[in-house]
């Protein structure tokens, strides 16, 4: 694959999401699963576009930072994929008959994520913390030296072309698993559906905010109110505050971006 034909995939994915994750908490309790899980995809698809655009340009002196920032599309992808299966679809009954269709399409691009995490550990000095839950670059069989390898973005962009298929796909695919129409056939329950707000929130508190929400925040698109968090967050801690600690996030942002925040 090209790498005009997967920035297509991508962003053709990330159309649809578009259509069915701008505005606010919808108020029929069946909207919300493929609400929220829109906008998640939306913030999945780009962080992976960005990611994939800056990649052959990175300068020299920022290759390392550079790595570390797509560790945390990494980090995110991870956290999606480990909440739905753990969580979020054991709320759904066993008529839900997308269970199964999920948890496969899952399989066909794991290799393909922890491919490109195992490329990018390679790329940092052991020592060092990536990702959301600040894990520590450790002496692994898979890494072939002691020393980080120097990043190659071209390489990195083949990584993900090997996986954007599937993918792009995938994300597509699930937001009309969880139309209202298909959950409400499958005998959910305005109760399950709370129950799995509560969830989302319970998850959420549990993610540190630096630098999981910094890259939240700048990966969510105008329009666009999910995660729900609060604007005392994403108007003022984010941007100023945590903007300026540290964060890997900040030299990597889109001009859109950076104009939205
Ligand atoms: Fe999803």
């Amino acid at each position: 694959m090209d790498s005009q034909n997967t920035l297509d995939l991508i962003q053709t994915a990330l159309d649809v999401q578009f259509r069915y994750a701008k505005g606010p908490v919808p108020t029929d309790l069946f909207e919300h699963p493929r609400w929220e899980m829109s906008a998640a995809h939306a913030g999945i698809l780009t962080g992976l576009k960005n990611l994939y655009e800056l990649a052959p340009s990175v300068p020299e002196d920022k290759k390392i930072d550079f790595a570390g920032y797509c560790l945390l599309w990494v980090s995110l992808i991870q956290l999606h994929h480990n909440f739905e299966e753990e969580h979020f679809l054991h709320h759904y009954p066993e008529a839900f008959e997308h269970k199964a269709d999920i948890l496969s399409e899952h399989q066909i691009f794991h290799d393909g994520i922890e491919h490109i995490k195992s490329y990018l550990l390679g790329c940092l000095p052991l020592g060092t913390k990536w990702g959301f839950f600040g894990e520590v670059v450790a002496e692994d069989p898979s890494r072939a030296q002691s020393q980080a390898t120097t990043f190659d973005g071209a390489h990195l962009r083949t990584l993900v072309d090997a996986f954007a298929g599937p993918l792009t796909t995938h994300l597509q695919a699930e937001i009309g698993y969880f139309a209202p129409e298909s959950i409400k056939a499958a005998g959910m329950t305005e109760e399950k559906i709370k129950q799995m707000g509560k969830d989302t929130q319970e998850m959420i508190k549990k993610i540190p905010l630096q630098p999981a929400f910094v890259y939240a925040v700048y990966h969510t698109a105008p329009g666009i109110e999910f995660p729900p968090l609060p604007r005392f967050i994403t108007k003022f801690l984010v941007p100023w505050v945590l903007h300026w600690s540290g964060t890997q996030v900040r030299g990597w942002l889109h001009p859109q971006q950076r104009q939205c925040h």
